[in-house]
């Protein structure tokens, strides 16, 4: 079921990076977001795709993890991902993707999952470093990066309580994502 796939769909930070990502599976996760929706059908997202040790070393130290885990730096060796896409947009085709880039993430983001591996959009990263480091031309904007893997950590669903939204992890290690209710969702200003 779809819904389920969305479920077991979290941001993964840890993973077991022994486990390597084949470049067949990253190619058909892009197969996957080729086929999504595109504002204008313009399909302006290009991607540059990584699954070996010294480019994911490379790229590691340009992104932020989890912002609001403010003790925790990251994954540790042997926790990292062991692929990334970085996701970039053709600024001679457009500089306006709107929604694409997001529609595009969940699109590989729910392959890589209903195959057994998953992810985490990073939208905090150094991009300037990370256009050096990859020798990325000018013509494209890096839009964000996705660490992909396989899931380590045990992420569950919450509810929001008293309004806050900031995810955490417990003595056990178990990520909790807190999500609003349905009813704070769906709003209707009539009467
Ligand atoms: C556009 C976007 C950018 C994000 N950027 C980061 C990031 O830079 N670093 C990070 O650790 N997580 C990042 N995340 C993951 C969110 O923190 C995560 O989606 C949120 O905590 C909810 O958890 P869930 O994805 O498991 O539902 C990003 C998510 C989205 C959608």
């Amino acid at each position: 079921m779809l819904k389920d796939l969305i479920l077991k769909n979290r941001s993964y930070r840890r993973f077991d990076q022994s486990v390597l990502v084949p470049m067949q599976h990253l190619r058909e996760w892009v197969d996957a977001a080729r086929l999504s929706g595109s504002a204008r059908n313009m399909q302006p997202l290009r991607y540059m795709l990584f699954n070996n040790a010294p480019d994911c070393e490379k790229i590691f130290p340009t992104l932020a993890w989890a912002g609001y885990m403010k003790d925790w730096p990251g994954p540790d060796e042997g926790e990292r991902p062991s692929a990334y896409m970085v996701q970039l947009g053709d600024l001679d085709l457009t500089n306006d993707w709107w929604c694409d880039d997001g529609i595009a993430a969940q699109s590989i983001l729910l392959s890589a999952v209903e195959q057994g591996y998953g992810g985490c959009i990073i939208g905090s990263v150094q991009r300037e470093r990370l256009r050096d480091i990859l020798d990325i031309p000018d013509q494209y904007k890096i839009i964000q990066v996705l660490a992909l893997g396989k899931p380590a950590e045990e992420v569950v669903i919450d509810e929001v309580v008293k309004g806050d939204i900031k995810y955490w992890r417990d003595e056990k290690g178990i990520h909790h994502v807190p999500k609003r209710g349905l009813d704070e969702l769906i709003v209707n200003f009539k009467g």
